[in-house]
């Protein structure tokens, strides 16, 4: 059966992209962090929706199990195989197509990348709402699939607020194109979010089109100190009551900035540590660096300030922010566990986490950062073996206490899966479940992601 399915794989998308080589398989077999790794049976690279169709349905005949995978940069678990399944590239499908300059809606393939559409719009005078550190390997089509945040939710909200319009492959080999570029479309049921957000549980997405907005280059960054997240989160709320051109609010402490100077070889931001760093971004159409400047001004909570509004000057303060998930990747292998609390209960989160995670495993190390103004939290754990879940399940439990998501942005994948009822209840979870075999009877679609296998 495994020869005869191998033989139509190669028959389908040619014989250079069906990898059955250890070494080629190697990349598409172990995720961004290291902490989860599997075997598949073989990974293959279809160059056309068509193509992923006859993939799935030889799949499907062969009783064989789909691993979809766009950047493979997410973050837990779900874009590796778990042992034996079909590894479905989606990265070949990289065209960009119909770009309409006038209502500001592109087309994009599955796995083109997010930094490749950026460029491919800059020139129309458009931009992205989404956008991540991983934008030069994040695909379109994982980032629906995650329904993927990132830096500028506060402005524009998560991918599935981009989706208008989608083409996607069933679990059966049949095609659901829906990709009229209307802004609205009430229909029935809006299929496109649902797959928002599926982790390649429910349908593998072959393109999307999506909503741009407007480029706007006037941009200031100030990076700034402030005792602890109270005086952060109180910052993030003046600037976000005084200017609608708020598009990140960044938070972040001592312990990853260090991680961060050590790994890219660059000077602390002040002379000496705040108890936590908060990054404010605003865009527009001209400068607002007087305005931010006296929102800021009136901040008590603001000890230290570093402002730039030239392009060179606003990527030197990122790079403290942005550099935190390589940084930490460097030292060694983390749990990542990216959670979203009530706003107003963020800052009791943060000041309690550190002594859960003391308390659940003696000498493992927390490093915090996230999104501030989403409440949104990564909590990133190094000195724990890949399978020791103590800290985790500490974490996710005051997480549930206080109110919170064991699940921000990242997906649940397989790292959370044991959670997931927590923040989830019996009812909801049947809900799912019953979406999950309509779709997918035989449960051939990313087997193990979300729900655990049966
Ligand atoms: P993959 O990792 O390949 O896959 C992710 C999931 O989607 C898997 O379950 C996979 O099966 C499924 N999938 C992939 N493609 C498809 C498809 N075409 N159809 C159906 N299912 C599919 N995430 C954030 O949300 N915000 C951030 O700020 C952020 N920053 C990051 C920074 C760094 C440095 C890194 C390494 C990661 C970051 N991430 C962030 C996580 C990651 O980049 C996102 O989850 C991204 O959306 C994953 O896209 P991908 O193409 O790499 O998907
Ligand atoms: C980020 O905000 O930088 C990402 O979500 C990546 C991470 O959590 O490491
Ligand atoms: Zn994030």
């Amino acid at each position: 059966m495994t020869a005869a399915l191998l033989n139509e794989l190669r028959a389908i998308a040619g014989d250079a992209h069906v990898l059955t080589d250890r070494d080629l398989r190697a990349s598409y077999e172990t995720d961004w962090t290291r902490r989860y790794q599997g075997r598949a049976l073989c990974v293959v690279r279809p160059g056309s929706t068509e193509e992923v169709s006859r993939v799935v349905r030889a799949c499907a005949a062969a009783g064989a199990a789909v691993v979809p995978q766009g950047g493979n940069t997410g973050l837990v678990g779900g874009s590796v195989p778990r042992g034996g399944e079909v590894v479905l590239s989606l990265r070949r499908l990289a065209t960009i197509g119909d770009f309409d300059t006038v209502s500001g809606e592109v087309t994009a393939g599955a796995g083109v990348t997010l930094s490749s559409l950026q460029q491919h719009i800059r020139e129309g005078g458009w931009a992205f709402g989404v956008d991540l550190a991983s934008r030069d390997s994040a695909t379109i089509g994982g980032m629906v699939a995650t329904n993927a945040g990132g830096i500028r939710v506060i402005r524009y909200g998560a991918m599935r607020r981009q989706v208008l319009g989608f083409e996607a492959v069933l679990a059966d080999g049949g095609i659901v194109r829906r990709m009229p570029g209307l802004v609205k479309d009430n229909t029935g049921y809006d299929l496109g979010q649902l797959l928002a957000g599926s982790e390649g549980t429910l349908a593998i997405v072959t393109a999307v089109r999506v909503r741009l907005v407007p480029q706007l280059e006037r941009r200031t960054v100030a990076l700034l100190g402030v005792r602890e997240l109270a005086g952060a989160l109180e910052v993030v709320a003046a600037v976000r009551g005084e200017l609608p051109s708020l598009e990140a609010a960044e938070a972040f402490f001592p312990e990853g900035v260090e991680l961060v100077c050590r790994h890219a070889g660059i000077g602390l931001p002040f002379a000496t540590h705040p108890g936590c760093y908060v990054l404010v971004e605003c865009a527009g159409r001209r400068d607002e660096s007087a305005e931010l400047a006296e929102v800021l001004g009136g901040c008590a909570a603001v000890e230290n300030s570093a402002m730039a509004s030239d392009a060179a000057g606003r990527a030197r303060l990122w790079t403290y922010r942005e550099r935190h998930t390589e940084a930490i990747n460097a030292e060694g292998i983390p749990h990542k566990l990216d959670v979203t609390l009530p706003l107003a209960r963020l800052a009791e989160f943060e000041a309690r986490v550190r002594g859960t995670i003391a308390a659940a495993v003696a000498g493992a190390r927390p490093i915090l950062f996230g999104h501030a103004g989403d409440g949104n939290l990564h909590v990133n754990i190094l000195g724990l073996d890949p399978d020791d879940d103590r800290a985790d399940d500490a974490v996710f439990r005051l997480v549930a206490e206080l109110g919170g998501s064991i699940s921000a942005e990242h997906g649940v994948g397989i790292a959370k899966l044991p959670w997931i009822g927590l923040t989830r209840s019996a009812e909801d979870l049947a809900a799912m479940r019953a979406i999950k075999k309509a779709l997918d009877p035989r449960g051939m679609l990313n087997p193990g992601v979300i729900f655990p296998l049966e």
